[in-house]
C-alpha cells in the first residue's frame, strides 16, 4: 500500500517555491500546503490582497493563487509548526555559490539547505519524506540524511524516520507555470521506492505516468546541474557564433534557423543574446566544475568552466562596441536602455547581463535611462550598487567634470528625447512595439540602436536613418548614416 501524502510542507517560498507549491495545490486538492519561509516581508507579498503585489513575477502565477490561497495553500513564517504537521516537506531554499572559505567562487553555499535539514531533524514527528527540491551538489542527499539521523540522538524528542528523496526543479522563470503544468518530464531519485511512489502519486494528478522518471538519487542530483550545463553552454556556442557573423557578414539568426533543423541540433535555445543570465546557469556550471575539480577531473572542469568565461567575455564585447560606435567616447551621452530583467517575463535581475553592462556604461560617464516594465528601481539601485540621479531631466547636474555617469529609471517609454542611443537588452513585448519612426525624430544624429535581442525589424529601421547594430547580424556592422 502507498503512502498518502495528506500535508505538505514547503521551506523557501521563493522564485521555485512560491510557484511550485501553487502548481500543486492547484491540481491536489485534498492535500494542505503550507509555504514558510524567514523572510517576513515575502511571506506578507504572497499573502498580500493585491495579486499585482507578490513577491515574484510570473504569467498565470496570480490566477492560480487567487484560487488556492487559504483554501489548501497557506503562507507563513510558522517553520516549526509546518514541519511539525508534515508527512511531505520539500527543501527549496536557496544555494548560491560561495563567497569566501574553501571552494570559493565555484562551490554551493549550503549553509541554508543544512539549517533547514536542522530544522527538520529538531521538529518533525512521525515519518517524513524530505524532498530536495533545491538544486544541490551531488551527494548532498548523504550530508542531509546524516543530520536527519542525528535527530533520534536527542533523548527529549519521540522517534522520528526519514527518507530523502531529489526531485529537481527544471522550471524556466517567465514561463514557470507553463512549464510546471506540462513539465518534459519529472525526475524522482531516492532508493526507497514507497516514498518516491508516494511523491509520484501526487505528480500523477495532473502529468503522464510515462513522463515521470525514477533514477538513483546521485543520478537525479547530477541530472539538474547537467541539464542547466548543457542549455548554457548551448547559449555560450550560439554567442560565439555571433561574433564571427558580425566579422563576416553572417547572421546569427539565418545560422540557428539552419542548424536547428537538424534534428539532432534542434531549433530551441539558439537565439543569441546579451548573454545568459539568471540565478542558476552560472552557480550550477560552476557548481560542477568544482565536482569535477574535487575528482581530480581538471579537464572536465577546464571544459565547463569555459561556458562562463565565454559568457562574461560577451557581455563585455557588447559595452565594448557601444563605445566604440559612438566615436570612442560616450561621457555624457544620453542612452536608453530598455530592459534590466535576465529575460522576458520575469522581475527576477540576478545575473542579468544588464548589471554588468550597465555599469560599465556609467563608468564610462553615460547618462542611462533604464526602462523595465516589471524590474523595481530599487532592485536596479541594489544590483548597481549606484544611486539613481535625482535630477529626472539630467539638466541641473553638471557632470562635466565627473569622472563618471550616471542613472535614473522610467516606468514609462516616454524616454528618447535627445538620446544619442538606444540598447535593448531584454525582449519584453513592450519592446517590439516601439515605433521607431517617432524615436528617429527624437533622438540626437547620427542615432545609434543597438539590439541585443533581435527584437528590432532591421530592414524598416535602416530605412528611417538610424544606425543600427544588431546582435550577430554582419549585415549591420558598420554603418554611419549621415541623417
Ligand atoms: P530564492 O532566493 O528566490 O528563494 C529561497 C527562499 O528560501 C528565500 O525566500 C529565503 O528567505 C528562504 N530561506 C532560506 N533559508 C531558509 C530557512 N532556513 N527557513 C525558511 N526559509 C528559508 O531562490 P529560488 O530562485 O527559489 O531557488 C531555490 C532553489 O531552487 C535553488 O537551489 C535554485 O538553484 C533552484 N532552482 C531555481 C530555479 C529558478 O528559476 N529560480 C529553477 C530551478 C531550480
Ligand atoms: C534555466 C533553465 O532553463 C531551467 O530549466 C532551470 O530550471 C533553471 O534555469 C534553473 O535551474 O534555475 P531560467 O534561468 O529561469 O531557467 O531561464 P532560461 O530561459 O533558461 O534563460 C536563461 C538565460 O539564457 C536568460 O538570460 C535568457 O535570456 C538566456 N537565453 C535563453 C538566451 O540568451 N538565448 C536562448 O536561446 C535562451
Amino acid at each position: 500500500m502507498a503512502l498518502k501524502i495528506k500535508n505538505v510542507c514547503c521551506i523557501g517560498a521563493g522564485f521555485v517555491g512560491g510557484p511550485t507549491m501553487a502548481v500543486m495545490s492547484k491540481f491536489c486538492k485534498e492535500i494542505t500546503f503550507n509555504v514558510v519561509d524567514i523572510n517576513q516581508k515575502r511571506i506578507d507579498n504572497w499573502n498580500n490582497e493585491d495579486l499585482d503585489k507578490l513577491p515574484v513575477y510570473e504569467p498565470g502565477l496570480k490566477e492560480i493563487i487567487s484560487k488556492t490561497r487559504n483554501e489548501n495553500l497557506f503562507f507563513s513564517t510558522n517553520v516549526k509548526e509546518s514541519i511539525q504537521n508534515a508527512d511531505m516537506i520539500f527543501i527549496s531554499v536557496n544555494t548560491p555559490t560561495k563567497k569566501s572559505g574553501l571552494g570559493a567562487g565555484k562551490a554551493s553555499d549550503l549553509k541554508w539547505v543544512e539549517s533547514c535539514a536542522r530544522e527538520v531533524a529538531s521538529y518533525a514527528i512521525g515519518h517524513t519524506i524530505v524532498v530536495e527540491k533545491s538544486t544541490l551538489p551531488v551527494k548532498t542527499a548523504e550530508v542531509i540524511q546524516k543530520i536527519l539521523n542525528s535527530a533520534n540522538q536527542n533523548t527529549e524528542k519521540e522517534n522520528s524516520s526519514f527518507d530523502v528523496l531529489s526531485n529537481p526543479e527544471f522550471l524556466a522563470e517567465g514561463t514557470a507555470i507553463k512549464d510546471l503544468e506540462y513539465p518534459d518530464r519529472v525526475l524522482i531519485g531516492g532508493e526507497n521506492k514507497e516514498s518516491m511512489i508516494a511523491l509520484s502519486q501526487m505528480y500523477q494528478n495532473w502529468v503522464p505516468e510515462n513522463d515521470i522518471l525514477f533514477t538513483n538519487i546521485w543520478s537525479s542530483e547530477l541530472a539538474k546541474l547537467t541539464s542547466n550545463a548543457f542549455l548554457a553552454q548551448r547559449i555560450s556556442s550560439i554567442n560565439s557564433i555571433s561574433a564571427i557573423c558580425e566579422v563576416t557578414g553572417a547572421d546569427v539568426r539565418e545560422v540557428s534557423r539552419a542548424i536547428g533543423k537538424d534534428s539532432r541540433i534542434g531549433s530551441k535555445f539558439l537565439e543569441s543574446g546579451p548573454g545568459f543570465g539568471g540565478s542558476c546557469f552560472k552557480k550550477d556550471i560552476l557548481n560542477l566544475v568544482y565536482l569535477s575539480e574535487y575528482f581530480g577531473l581538471i579537464e572536465v572542469a577546464r571544459f565547463w568552466e569555459e561556458v562562463v568565461n565565454i559568457n562574461n567575455w560577451h557581455q563585455s564585447r557588447i559595452t565594448k562596441i557601444v563605445v566604440e560606435k559612438l566615436f570612442g567616447s560616450i561621457s555624457q551621452k544620453k542612452i536608453v536602455i530598455l530592459g534590466f530583467a535576465f529575460k522576458a517575463n520575469t522581475n527576477d535581475t540576478r545575473e542579468s547581463a544588464a548589471i554588468k553592462i550597465c555599469k560599465d556604461l556609467i563608468m564610462e560617464g553615460a547618462e542611462l535611462i533604464i526602462h523595465d516594465p516589471k524590474v523595481d528601481p530599487l532592485q536596479i539601485e541594489n544590483d548597481l550598487q549606484i544611486k539613481p540621479s535625482s535630477d529626472t531631466n539630467y539638466q541641473n547636474e553638471s557632470s562635466l567634470n565627473n569622472q563618471f555617469g550616471k542613472w535614473r529609471f522610467s516606468n514609462n517609454l516616454n524616454v528618447f528625447d535627445n538620446a544619442h542611443a538606444v540598447l535593448v537588452l531584454t525582449e519584453w513585448e513592450d519592446y517590439k512595439n516601439i515605433e521607431w519612426d517617432k524615436v528617429a525624430k527624437q533622438m540626437v544624429k547620427p542615432a545609434w540602436i543597438f539590439d541585443a535581442r533581435s527584437i528590432v525589424n532591421t530592414d524598416k529601421v535602416k530605412k528611417l536613418g538610424i544606425n543600427l547594430w544588431s546582435l550577430g547580424d554582419g549585415s549591420t556592422k558598420n554603418e554611419i548614416s549621415d541623417f
